[in-house]
Formats: C-alpha cells, structure tokens, sequence
C-alpha cells in the first residue's frame, strides 16, 4: 500500500478567473512508507503547490489524492496532522505564541494530547533540535536567533509526531553551519523513528546528502522520478530541468571531459578513488 497516492493530480490557481494558473498538470505518484524524497526543480516550477496538495492544504482541480488508500478530502484535519507534518517556508513568520513553551504546545495540544504528557512532549522535541528546554521555554518566540526561530517552528511540527515530514527548503538563509545542524537534527528524527521525509531545497548538496529518491518538477510536470546518482550522472536531464550542478559533480564533468573514466562515480570519495586508481594505473604502464 502506498502511504501517500497521487492520481492525476491537476491543481489551477484562481480558476475560470483572467488570472488563472495552472500551476499542478497531471501529476501521478507513490509515495511508500519510510522513503525519503527530494523535490527539486527551478522556481516557479510547482513544489510547495504539490507539498501542500499532499498536506491537504488545497484539493486538486481535477484527479486524486490518496492517504492510506482514503481519499484526501475525506480525512478531518486533526486526523490528517497526525500523518502528515508540514514545515513552511519562512516558518517563523507564522510565530503567534507569547513562549517558546505555548509556540510548541499549540499543536500537540489541539490533536488531543493529555496534560500530563504535553511537557514531556515539548521538552523532547525542543531538544531533538538542540534547543535548551530550561533556558529557552520562557522567552517569546520572536526574540531568538535566526537560526533558534526556525528549529522552534521545526519543533513545533515535530512535536506532533507526524508520520510524514514534508520541509519546504527548511534551511533557506541559514548560515552554512547552522544548515548542517539543522539537517543534522532532521535526519536523526527521521532515522531514529524510521519516518517517510519529502525535502524541497534548492540546496542540491543538501538534497544529496539526506534523499534517496528525487522528483523533478518542471512548469508543473514530473520530468524525472528516480535515484539521484541517475539524475544527476544524466547532465542532458540536469539540463533541461535548467538545474544547476552541486560543486562535486561540477568538478565530475571537468575531470570527465579531460579523460578520467568516472562513469558511476558520484560521491567526493568514489571520484578520489577513481582517480587514484587511474594514476596508479598510467604509472605502472609507463614504468
Ligand atoms: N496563491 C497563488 N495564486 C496564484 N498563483 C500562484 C499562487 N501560488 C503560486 N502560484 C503560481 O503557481 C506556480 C507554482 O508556484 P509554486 O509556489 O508552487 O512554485 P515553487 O516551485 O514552490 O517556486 P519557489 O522555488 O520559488 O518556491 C507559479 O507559477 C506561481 O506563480
Ligand atoms: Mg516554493
């Protein structure tokens, strides 16, 4: 069973008005259980439309969506929060809270959960993104750092213990350390509860570190669905999706169009070895 089905899914903003748009065209997908899945593809091209179609945040114009094999719009709300979480972009400009404690609590606390177990709740996820509980709980919300407002609207999600964590580009100016952490503190939630990721990011060094799978939107249609070492060793797909190469395998297309034998290379290691060998290889010949 998939987790999470998409049947022809149309999504048209502002339909049958001179502003129409549409933004979602025939889009079929599975998504399984425990599968992490980037989505990529240039601005404009559909991601937080298709993220938030699967959210249930807005029903198609035309097609299907399905949860657990129920339809979409048949899941009340609250229902739906438990399955599936989503992180905003810009998150924090959603802030309402007066603390940190009441920011992380609202969401736990409307899903029905028991009083006793609400602190317990908030603790745990202000720490799985490395924020102090004691020191922090207290403090208004639009007081912290940059980098501590977007971990509090992770934990506030988090907190819900969702099955799906769907982040759209979660560390968008965030300082290059501060974006490591942050995914650092992601992927270990994911990992240890064994939870299905959907990551939008316009990081691609990002998108390959934590995805298996990638989907590549282009002006609303999937152009690619498939492991990321074949999208991103395919330089014609790369192209047309007018994305652009992550630093390492810029370096790959260098190397390879001077007559290092790469192919299936892809990691920073893989092409170090590979060149290694080369040399080792062109040394003994000339010896
Ligand atoms: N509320 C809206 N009303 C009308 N059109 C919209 C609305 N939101 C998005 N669109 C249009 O739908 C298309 C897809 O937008 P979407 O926000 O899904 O793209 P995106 O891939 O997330 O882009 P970005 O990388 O810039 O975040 C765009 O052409 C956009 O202009
Ligand atoms: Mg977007």
């Amino acid at each position: 069973m998939a987790l999470i089905r998409l049947k022809n899914v149309q999504y048209i903003y502002l339909e049958k008005t001179p502003l129409e748009r549409e933004a979602i065209k025939d889009i079929s997908l599975d998504i399984r259980e425990g599968e992490s899945i980037g989505i990529i593809g240039k601005t404009g091209s559909g991601k937080s439309t298709l993220i938030q179609l699967i959210s249930g945040l807005l029903y198609p114009t035309q097609g299907e969506i399905f949860i657990k094999d129920r339809d979409i719009r048949k899941w009340n709300s609250k229902e739906l929060c438990k399955i599936i979480g989503i992180v905003f972009q810009y998150p924090e400009h959603q802030f309402f809270a007066e603390t940190v404690f009441e920011e992380v609590a609202f969401g736990p606390r409307n899903i029905g959960i028991s009083d006793e177990k609400l602190e317990n709740c908030v603790r745990e996820a202000l720490i799985t993104v490395g924020l102090p509980y004691e020191e922090i709980k207290d403090r208004s919300p639009f007081n912290l750092s940059g980098g501590e407002k977007r971990r509090l609207a992770i934990a506030s999600i988090l907190a819900m213990n969702p099955e799906v964590l769907i982040l759209d580009e979660p560390t968008a100016n965030i300082d290059p350390k501060g974006k490591i952490e942050i995914m650092n503190y992601i992927n270990r939630w994911v990992q240890s509860k064994n939870k299905t990721l959907i990551l939008v990011s316009h990081d691609l060094d990002e998108i390959i570190k934590t995805v298996k799978r990638v989907i590549v939107l282009k002006e609303g249609k999937i152009i690619f669905d498939g492991l990321i070492e074949k999208l991103f060793l395919n330089y014609e797909k790369v192209e047309e999706a007018e994305l652009e190469l992550p630093e390492i395998l810029k370096l790959r297309k260098v190397l390879e169009d001077k007559g290092y034998p790469l192919e299936g290379a892809f990691t920073l290691h893989e092409i170090v070895e590979r060149i290694v060998a080369f040399k080792e290889h062109i040394s003994i010949w000339k010896s």
